[in-house]
């Protein structure tokens, strides 16, 4: 616990919304990025000697080396609901609390798979180049016909927050949900008519699989040619999770010999290559990891990994931490983390 007046000195790693500005400064020490860039490795080195907390967003790698060489760090508040970029494990050893900010950007980001849904099935980036290009030149029986939702089979692969937001939308389209998960959602099941498979029968029956897995040592790469070689050519693959799910390379290769019909991606693993491999295939839309970015959903999320950060550095428990088990069992002192146990 914090006995003087003394702030906790934190760093971001971005420039903090205007919303959370105030609330951070009185409560803590601050600064900041504010190139509008990516952290460079000598800014975050520089600040790492120092800093008891961590404000970081989900592009900021903070691996076991970064750790190492911050000992006075007590919290790692990332900006998003996915951590896969922070090593827990590594920080649990050290008594250090991750935080994240689940539930508040459940819907935005459904929202986001369906918009990428409809606009893969019903071809709307196309149709949209059409019109302002001028190659539309009135109404055809033909033109951008695309593929019907009602009474297809929605696949979802995670059974979580934003997967089931995503299954009980698909109730609405008059669709039917299948999904894939390592545990039972039967709630889920009794209310969207959803129906458990095993991975293989997802992969061959959906009509549309929409990704909504964590990225973990468990998740990653589990989707590459032989699983596409699984999939109806007719199916559409929309990832709005993360892009290590799947094998970007393999999957590029499948979208270009068209072994499935298309293709709705929010997140890559190479973000910078992705356009030029996928550019020209007009039967697959990109989307720049966008799937929490409303206004409504960011002021929340900053909100959040505002106050988790502020409480785990006056001496109480972040609401969203991600490792509270590991972190009593480890019984660090320096942290605070007792005080905590034995109150
Ligand atoms: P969540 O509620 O924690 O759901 C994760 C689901 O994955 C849980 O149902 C969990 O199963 C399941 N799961 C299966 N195997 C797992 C394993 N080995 N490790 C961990 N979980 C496993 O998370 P969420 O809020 O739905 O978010 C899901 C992911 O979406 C995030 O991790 C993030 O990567 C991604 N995301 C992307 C965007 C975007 O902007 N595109 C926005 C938000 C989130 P149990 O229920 O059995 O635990
Ligand atoms: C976004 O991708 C998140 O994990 O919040």
């Amino acid at each position: 616990m914090m006995t003087s007046n003394r702030k906790p000195k934190v760093w971001a790693s971005f420039d903090p919304p205007e919303s959370v500005i105030d609330y951070l400064s009185e409560n803590l020490d601050l600064s900041y990025n504010a190139t509008g860039e990516l952290a460079t490795h000598e800014m975050i080195h520089a600040k790492l000697g120092d800093a008891e907390g961590l404000f970081v967003t989900l592009r900021d790698m903070v691996d076991e080396d970064l750790l190492n060489e911050a000992p006075n760090l007590k919290v790692v508040s990332n900006l998003a609901v996915g951590y896969d970029n922070v090593d827990v494990k590594a920080a649990s050893k050290k008594g250090i609390w991750v935080t994240n900010t689940p539930g508040v950007l459940t819907e935005a980001t459904a929202d986001l798979a369906w918009a990428l849904l409809f606009a893969v099935a019903r071809r709307i980036p196309e149709g949209d180049r059409m019109v302002r290009d001028g190659s539309y030149t009135g109404w055809r029986h033909n033109l951008l016909l695309g593929t019907e939702l009602s009474g297809k089979t929605l696949g979802i692969w995670g059974g979580g927050r934003i997967g089931q937001a995503i299954g009980r939308r698909g109730l609405g389209f008059n669709m039917r949900i299948i999904y894939n998960n390592r545990s039972r959602k039967e709630e889920f099941e009794r209310e969207n008519n959803a129906q458990f498979v095993e991975f293989d029968e997802l992969l061959q029956r959906s009509d549309f699989l929409v990704l909504a897995m964590p990225l973990n040592s468990d998740t990653a790469n589990q989707i590459g040619r032989a699983e596409f070689e699984q999939m109806k050519r007719s199916a559409f693959l929309i990832n709005i999770a993360r892009g290590g799910l799947i094998r970007e390379d393999e999957m590029i290769a499948v979208l270009k010999e068209q072994r499935i019909a298309g293709a709705g991606l929010d997140v890559y693993v190479d973000t910078t290559g992705i356009g030029a491999k996928l550019g020209d295939l007009d039967h697959v839309v990109l989307t720049p990891h966008i799937g929490s970015a409303t206004h409504e959903t960011r002021r929340q999320m900053a909100l959040m990994a505002s106050r988790n950060l502020v409480d785990a550095l006056h001496g109480r428990e972040p609401e969203n931490a991600v490792n509270r088990k590991a972190i009593y069992e480890s019984n660090i002192p320096r942290n605070g983390v007792r005080n905590l146990i034995s109150v």
